[in-house]
């Protein structure tokens, strides 16, 4: 088998940089091999460098380009991760959303929500704790990769998924054994909209909304494409909406519009006011 070489990585890294914004630095290189040798072998190359010769001649399927793109991206999550946005959410955040606009719905955007985790546990969240409001919370879930929007859209995960950050009690409640794996119950799963959107194309038409979770996803790109991304954000979310990153991401130095808000052991953001940005400055 030939080895990769380092026009070949450059390639990909720029092919991947291209559909997904996502900038893969050249210590990542063992990614490339790692999780593009099992899709050469799936889709009947004979080696990784075979899948790349046939995307560089261009003679590969038009899938193949979308497929690569997908088996480069980190999936990672968990439900309740961090758990101290949930925490906000719960003690903060949704009350006062909810007393904000007593009877207007409240729209929440899961953004790059993977497989489906952060919106279910999100679902939960507010089954459990506003059980009379559910029914005025809509919750959007997107992600660029086809494949994680079906399982997160199935809602099926494996006995290693619900032991992480799940608490047992919600595990029995709002889950069902079915086989090997636990199914999320029906009044949890269609409480959730799922949809496909890369950030860094057009974005669906969102109403307003009022909360966006935007975690773990703007760390993979460049610093102009996360101020890109942050100012569409504010152009979607309502003056009085809540911004949540990821516990390493912030808006510091990339979109000073934010201010952050701390909330318990957690950190959000929402948009200055003319006053208070005016007194930053
Ligand atoms: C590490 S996971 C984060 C999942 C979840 N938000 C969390 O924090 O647990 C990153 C997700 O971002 C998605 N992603 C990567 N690039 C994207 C892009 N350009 N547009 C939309 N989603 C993207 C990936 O498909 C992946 O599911």
């Amino acid at each position: 088998m030939n080895a990769t070489s380092a026009s070949d990585f450059n390639f990909i890294r720029e092919l991947v940089r291209r559909h997904s914004a996502i900038v893969l630095e050249t210590d990542k290189d063992y990614l490339i091999e790692t999780r593009l040798a099992p899709l050469a072998k799936q889709t009947g190359f004979a080696s990784l460098t075979a899948l790349i010769a046939a995307l560089r001649a261009n003679s590969a399927p038009p899938q193949l380009r979308k497929q690569v793109v997908e088996a480069i991206t980190t999936h990672e999550t968990s439900f309740f991760r961090d758990t101290h946005p949930f925490e906000a959410l719960k003690t903060t955040v949704l009350p006062e959303l909810f007393a904000l606009r007593p009877s207007a719905n409240v729209t929440l955007w899961c953004a790059a929500c993977s497989s489906g985790q952060e919106p279910f546990s999100i679902a939960m969240l507010v089954h459990e704790h506003f059980p009379t409001l559910r029914n005025r919370v809509r919750i959007i879930a997107t992600d660029l990769s086809g494949a994680i929007l079906a399982r997160a859209h199935a809602g099926i995960y494996s006995q290693i998924e619900v032991n992480r950050g799940l608490p047992a009690v919600l595990l029995t409640k709002y889950f069902q054994k079915q086989g090997l794996q636990w199914r999320i119950r029906p009044e949890i799963r269609q409480m959730v909209e799922f949809r496909q959107n890369n950030l860094v194309e057009p974005w669906p038409s969102f109403p307003p909304l009022d909360l966006v979770f935007m975690r773990n996803v703007l760390i993979y790109f460049d610093l102009s494409t996360k101020k890109a991304i942050l100012a569409r954000v504010r152009s979607v979310l309502k003056s009085t909406g809540y911004l949540f990153l990821g516990s390493s991401e912030t808006t510091l130095n990339l979109d000073n519009a934010f201010e952050p808000i701390s909330i318990g052991k957690s950190v959000c953001y929402k948009q200055r006011t003319t006053i208070s940005a005016w007194k930053t400055e």
